[in-house]
């Protein structure tokens, strides 16, 4: 194969060498003015870069018939190469000093076309596009998500649209109990379908616990809904966060240990929690959580020891384990915490408030 490839190049260029003598043979002064001529004819011609490339292939570069030409020189009788070789010389230098001058010409015109058509004008005012942010009760869920996750529990979710017997019984709140219309239930139609928007985040400890073992440690944030009318202090559709942990021996003091973790963490260092007696049906003992913010105390949320009722009912042996939980509106929390005066800043959506918080992308 090698061989063969090598035999056929060399006939190619002595063939190339007989073609070569034959044309310088035939070729006369008048031939080369004539050659000259055409290129020179073509170099005028080319009407961009690209077109005098071309230009440039055929009429001035090494396979360009005064190329050639030049090359069969070195074949020639010695009395007529110098002659002839000056012909050749004047030619070639014509197109060489006319591929240059018009060259430089095409130059010059791209740069020119190139400054006009590429312009910027750097003093056009730019569109500015806001970036997007997160909504403050997000970035604030987010932060306590990931203070509890911190300290190795995990976030728990359940539906909006609760079962009542999760929202409600489960949690130890009989039919008849004044809890129920106390929080301002939205029943869903049928009533038969047994389903209410849910009133708070506490079934989702139930859901938790009915579906896992202890030792558990949840975080649950969420929304959640009463029929309340919206005015600066209240709003229908709010959002809560419900802690809960059940283990062996936990006691009162983890849950305040917790609460001030928590608390310290959201408001700062110089914050101080108290817990007053109080009642809830799914936790015994209750207390009411407040803190001390601002130079006032401010009530934050109900917490307590899980009922050991409810333990049962969700099939965790209250003799085995103890468990505390938690839940506070992080409306109420947000607004503390800003000095927000209007609940309506914050469920209106207007980005002039809510761009205020940063964007909370992180
Ligand atoms: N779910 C109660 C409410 O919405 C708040 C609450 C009280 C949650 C005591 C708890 C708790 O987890 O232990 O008013």
């Amino acid at each position: 194969m090698l061989q063969a490839q090598r035999r056929s190049r060399y006939f190619t260029s002595v063939s190339q060498g007989i073609a070569r003598i034959s044309i310088i043979m035939t070729l006369t002064p008048a031939d080369i003015e004539e050659i000259a001529a055409q290129a020179l004819a073509a170099i005028a011609a080319a009407i961009d870069l690209d077109a005098l490339k071309e230009v440039r292939i055929s009429h001035v570069g090494d396979r360009s018939a005064i190329a050639k030409a030049n090359q069969a020189l070195g074949s020639m009788e010695v009395s007529a190469r110098a002659e002839f070789g000056k012909v050749i010389g004047k030619a070639r230098g014509a197109i060489n000093a006319a591929f240059e001058s018009r060259q430089s010409a095409l130059e010059s015109e791209r740069d020119a076309r190139v400054l006009v058509e590429e312009r910027v004008d750097v003093s056009i005012p730019a569109q500015r596009v806001p970036r997007g942010g997160l909504h403050p009760l997000t970035i604030l869920t987010n932060e306590i998500c990931d203070l509890f996750l911190g300290l190795g529990y995990r976030v728990a979710e359940g539906p909006e649209l609760e079962a009542e017997w999760l929202n409600f019984d489960a949690l130890n709140i009989p039919a008849d109990h004044p809890a129920r219309t106390m929080q301002d239930t939205f029943f869903i139609e049928p009533l038969d379908s047994h389903l209410v928007l849910r009133t708070h985040t506490s079934p989702v400890q139930m859901r938790t616990m009915l579906e896992e073992k202890p030792p558990i440690y949840v975080i649950c944030p969420g929304r959640t809904y009463r029929a309340d009318e919206l005015d600066a202090t209240h709003t229908p559709v709010f959002s809560q966060v419900e802690g809960l942990v059940i283990d062996k021996g936990i006691t009162m003091a983890d849950l305040k240990g917790t609460l001030d973790h928590f608390a310290r963490s959201i408001f700062g260092p110089e914050v101080k929690t108290r817990l007053r007696p109080s009642f809830f049906p799914f936790t015994e003992p209750s207390a009411e959580v407040d803190f001390y913010f601002n130079g006032r105390w401010v009530e934050w949320g109900g917490c307590g020891m899980v009922n050991p009722k409810v333990l049962r009912a969700a099939g965790i042996d209250p003799d085995m384990y103890s468990g505390f939980a938690f839940g506070m509106g992080l409306e109420r929390t947000l607004m503390v915490r800003h000095g927000i005066t209007d609940m309506h800043d914050i469920v209106e959506g207007d980005i002039r408030f809510t761009q205020n918080f940063g964007s909370g992308i992180r």
